[in-house]
């Protein structure tokens, strides 16, 4: 008998269903919210208020897009964790809700875990145990995954995430959220090696970036005469705006580069400790250019089997939900109706 899963995705600001049957996504519809813009990042209240409008049109989207029936559903997944309360508790009450009039099995599943997962959706997947740097906005980590539903993390930011460096620094620039993509655009026209930024230094696997964000400010405020930090400013606010205005493509592109660097010296430091060399991207960031081309330079000189995920299961959705379900529902892993949510949870 098939096994298919309806998977739904309400974490932060997409809301997202996916229909997965036997291991294969059959849909993956993603609703994003672009109310947020104006108020340059996610505003928890404002993501629960479009998921429950979303949420009804997307499961029906997932359903006919898949051609498949509520009726021919084998369980129902939703990621109970990490993520914006608000947000987590319109998928996961709306999960329960449906599992229950179909008198079906309930799935929880950890969002940084169905990142991970999400490398499996392709016919060419990489082979177990593998690496994975998972770069989100929320999410910096290096994790070892031995099987689908065995994973543990070896190291993780211990301030910012990479997609908030990239948001943060687009902040500072003018740029409106999400910034990471602008700043990857800009960065595609500049010069990496024109400014440089400093390199934290924190031992073993964690990464730290909230050093570079402070080193940045003082930058832009000194525009561009120096990273250290002065209590008089250098330069007039007119100043600022104009050096940002004539160097934005170098200082994407030599900011990018820094980030790129700082995620890519601790996995390779990954890679030699564990000897593994099948790595994959994971998470929103890894849809960078500048990652993306400089992982695969990596690969090809450290001989890595190197696999990122097509780009819509990189950013939020809920095929990679669906999928990692799937490998629960093999294991009955499954959760019971009076399952809670969780803002912060850790590694089950
Ligand atoms: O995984 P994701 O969609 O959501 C979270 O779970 O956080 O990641 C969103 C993050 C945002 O910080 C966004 O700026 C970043 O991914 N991002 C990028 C790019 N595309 C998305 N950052 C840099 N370059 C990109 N091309
Ligand atoms: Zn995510």
């Amino acid at each position: 008998m098939s096994i298919t899963i309806l998977a739904i995705e309400s974490s932060c600001d997409e809301t997202s269903a996916s229909i997965c049957r036997d291991g294969k996504i059959l849909s993956n519809i993603i609703a994003s919210q672009s109310v947020h813009e104006q108020y340059g990042g996610v505003v928890p209240e404002l993501a629960s208020r479009a998921h429950m409008e979303n949420i009804v049109p997307v499961v029906d989207a997932a359903l006919s897009s898949a051609n498949c029936q509520l009726s021919s559903v084998s369980a129902i997944a939703f990621t109970q964790a990490p993520g914006l309360i608000g947000s987590l508790l319109v998928g996961a009450q709306f999960a329960k809700s449906l599992a229950l009039s179909l008198d079906i099995p309930l799935i929880g599943v950890h969002h940084m875990q169905a990142h991970v997962i999400a490398n499996l959706v392709a016919d060419d997947k990489p082979e177990f145990p593998f690496l994975c740097l998972t770069v989100s906005g929320g999410h910096t980590q290096i994790v070892l995954c031995e099987n689908p539903v065995k994973m543990s993390v070896l190291g993780e930011t211990i301030d910012d995430a990479a997609g908030e460096a990239f948001d943060k620094t687009a902040k500072l620039l003018g740029l409106p959220y999400p910034g990471g993509p602008l700043i990857d655009k800009y960065a595609q026209l500049g010069n990496p090696d024109r400014f440089h930024f400093p390199e934290p230094q924190i031992p073993g696997l964690d990464f730290s970036f909230s050093g570079l964000k402070t080193s940045i400010l003082y930058f832009l405020r000194n525009a561009g005469k120096s990273l250290v930090y002065k209590d008089e400013f250098l330069a007039t606010e007119e100043d600022q705006k104009k050096f940002i205005e004539e160097n934005i493509n170098d200082i994407c592109a030599s900011v990018q580069q820094r980030i790129v660097s700082i995620l890519l010296n601790k996995l390779k430091k990954a890679s030699v400790q564990t000897g593994i060399k099948t790595i994959c991207l994971a998470g929103g960031v890894s849809a960078n250019s500048g990652l993306r081309n400089r992982f695969l330079e990596m690969g090809a000189t450290y001989k890595w089997k190197t696999f990122i995920p097509a780009f819509e299961y990189c950013t939020d959705n809920a095929a990679m939900i669906a999928l990692t379900a799937y490998y629960k529902f093999l294991e009955s892993d499954f959760e019971s109706l009076s399952a809670v949510p969780s803002a912060r949870a850790a590694w089950t």
